[in-house]
């Protein structure tokens, strides 16, 4: 392609680091795109004639279909997809596909392709999610009221309901959803026409281009157009941010199908079993989503090595942005969709949940406000009486609320038998009916509402 003053070709081992082919043909179909766009523009504004427009689009039709069939040879010693699809174009139509590449270098059609790759890694993501919450949701709504202990410092802290536990990830995923949709709607301008840093001689219209590639519109600086991996970095962040919630829901499946646990069940199909221990039932996929969790921060700081220091325009060192991004989508694209499989699959397990939350007398909160409320006790002296007979509870083996009257009194004499009605795990749960709280109340309001926002 660079033949005019060139004598020799590469070395060797030249030939085995600059190829980009081996990863880049996954913007194949990307590349086509921006190439129609560019062609028809290019005729359009009578830059090339109709006549090799029309060729050059057959050419690029054909190319589409020999690559959908995997009869497409792709060859190293053409370095990378754009470079491949061209070459092919020549075979197919001859020299008219020489005048694709008017007005327009590699620089600004790799990054034109990229950001189209990325604005869909952006639509999955976002689609993903989406599965990923409607599972979620149908949980809640099941589990409305079905109490768990909730934990603080991984210690029984006060019985919250399971559907407002599962809430909790429906808000996270929405505030990933949040972060995707910004990312593509900032990246979604067009660096096509850029050429190769400086803009073109030729009268092109980027608003045709853009416009056909559903951009909102062309960038505004060529150089920026041809530099900028921050869209790509925005969507890793996003990514990053979005497998560290999903390993935190990872972590919890993993310790809430422990025997010791055993707040959920995983069925056959989304759990293994041990070549040695026949009684083994492993949350594999769980562990997994959690585990990957470090490789697509991994690509995240990756890229952003790549940018650092980079001085404006296009650098080699820029081909490095795409198997970055390509990893971290298929990782993030193949955790949401195990996850969500994984959530719609699990079975909740309320009987366990509920002797757990009778342990670690998590209704001693419940004591101090009542204590507060009808005593008009300062809170910090509720909270020194509810501690002592937490202690009573204690010392006698019992529940807050089997502790009979006459003990609680010993410490507390104005203590009377209403209290022992706010000792409940329902009431316990009933009472929280605060804006966000976990009364069951409440969390159908937000089902209702969450329902409505992922119709
Ligand atoms: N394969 C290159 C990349 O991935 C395409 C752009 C090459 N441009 C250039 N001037 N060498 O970034």
């Amino acid at each position: 392609m660079w033949g005019g003053r060139f004598k020799a070709g590469p070395a060797d081992i030249m030939r085995e680091i600059t190829p980009s082919i081996d990863f880049d043909k996954r913007l194949a179909g990307e590349d086509l795109a921006g190439s129609r766009a560019h062609a028809r523009m290019l005729a359009g504004e009578g830059i090339i004639t109709k006549a090799d427009g029309e060729a050059i689009l057959k050419g690029l039709d054909q190319i589409g279909q020999e690559i959908e069939a995997g009869s497409f040879v792709f060859k190293r010693e053409l370095e990378d997809i754009h470079l491949n699809i061209e070459s092919r174009l020549a075979e197919i139509i001859g020299p008219a596909a020489g005048r694709l590449h008017t007005a327009r270098s590699r620089n600004d059609q790799v990054v034109t392709d990229f950001r189209l790759w990325v604005r869909a890694a952006c639509e999955r993501a976002d689609a993903g999610l989406l599965g990923l919450s409607r599972a979620l949701l149908a949980q809640a709504e099941t589990h409305a009221a079905t109490i768990m202990p909730g934990f603080t410092h991984m210690q029984p802290a006060q019985p919250v309901t399971f559907g407002h536990h599962l809430l909790a990830y429906v808000e996270m995923c929405s505030r990933d959803r949040g972060r995707f949709e910004d990312a593509r709607k900032r990246m979604n301008e067009s660096p096509l026409g850029a050429a190769a840093l400086a803009g073109t001689s030729f009268p092109i219209d980027r608003d045709v281009t853009a416009r056909a590639l559903g951009f909102a519109r062309p960038m505004r600086n060529s150089m920026d157009a041809i530099s900028a991996r921050d869209f790509a970095l925005e969507y890793l962040a996003a990514a990053t941010i979005c497998a560290t919630n999903l390993s935190r829901l990872a972590g919890e499946l993993v310790q809430w199908s422990t025997p010791a646990f055993g707040f959920v069940k995983l069925s056959d199909a989304f759990t293994t079993g041990s070549s040695i221990m026949p009684q083994k039932r492993n949350p594999d996929a769980a562990e997994i989503i959690r585990g990957k969790t470090g490789r697509v921060l991994g690509d995240f700081v990756a890229l952003a090595m790549v940018v650092k220091g980079l001085a404006l325009t296009y650098g080699s060192d820029l081909q490095e942005d795409k198997e970055r991004l390509f990893d971290a989508a298929d990782t993030l694209d193949i955790s949401l969709a195990a996850m969500a499989a994984m959530i719609a699959d699990l079975t909740a397990q309320p009987d366990a949940m509920r002797k757990a939350a009778e342990h670690g007398y998590p209704t001693a909160t419940d004591l101090a406000d009542w204590i507060v409320r009808v005593l008009k006790k300062p809170f910090r002296e509720a909270h020194h009486i509810a501690g002592s007979v937490v202690k009573a509870a204690e010392d006698k083996g019992v529940t807050l609320e089997n502790l009979p009257l006459a003990d609680m009194q010993a410490i507390d004499p104005d203590i009377n038998k209403d209290a022992v009605a706010v000792l409940s795990l329902e009431a316990s749960v009933n009472a929280r009916m605060s804006f966000g709280g976990t009364a069951p109340l409440r969390v159908r309001e937000q089902i209702h509402i969450w329902r409505e926002k992922l119709k």
